[in-house]
């Protein structure tokens, strides 16, 4: 089970076996262009897990996700509701290593990586998970007509954990005028944590 091609995760993989055997994936071409693959950062026993897209050029350097200005950005967020990757939030991507000049992770590259993501959030059990970005969203939100512009800040019930998105921090250093929306979601985030989640943030 060190080979990402046969990665055979069952429910009692644990995280050292998970990330080591994540690390070697092979599963489509992206691993030919990483420098390194970028797993996932923060506790491993949150109550709420963030997902972005995929690694950009800082994170592949690096292995860490959201490292670059969107990630600086993203902490600037995190604060404003008292969460830190450091301390109460889990951070990943849908897919793990970085498409070629950024471009968007094409479906068979999200197809062949999304059981890594399924098997750490088997492993967080998170109450609460915030998707980035429409390609987050659609890939975890499900919902075939989900439109980021329209219905980010949406809650959406899935057995029982609850799933919110948020404009993606890149797209709001491009465009400013979407913080106001972004902020009233970050509040509206805390207020669920508050709601839900058992231990103080
Ligand atoms: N954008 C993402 O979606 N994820 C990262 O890790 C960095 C930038």
């Amino acid at each position: 089970m060190n080979d990402g091609t046969d990665a055979g995760i069952s429910p009692e993989t644990t995280w050292e076996e998970l990330e080591s055997a994540c690390l070697s994936c092979k599963k489509c071409a992206l691993y030919e262009t990483r420098t390194k693959l970028v797993f996932g950062v923060g506790n491993r026993e949150a109550e709420i897990m963030f997902v972005g897209e995929g690694p950009g050029e800082h994170e592949d350097m690096t292995g860490e996700p959201f490292v670059g200005r969107a990630g600086k950005l993203l902490d600037e967020m995190l604060e404003i509701i008292d969460l830190s990757r450091g301390k109460n939030v889990y951070i990943a991507n849908i897919v793990k290593c970085r498409p070629p000049a950024n471009r968007d992770p094409l479906n068979t590259e999200r197809d062949a990586c999304i059981d890594w993501l399924r098997a750490q959030y088997r492993l967080i059990r998170p109450k609460i998970v915030v998707c980035l970005g429409r390609i987050s969203a659609g890939e975890l939100i499900g919902d075939a007509d989900f439109k980021i512009s329209r219905d980010h800040g949406r809650w959406y019930d899935k057995d029982g954990v609850r799933f919110i998105s948020l404009y993606h921090p890149a797209a709001l250093l491009r465009d400013q005028s979407r913080r106001p929306d972004t902020f009233v979601d970050l509040k509206s985030i805390q207020r669920e944590i508050r709601k839900i989640c058992e231990r103080t943030y």
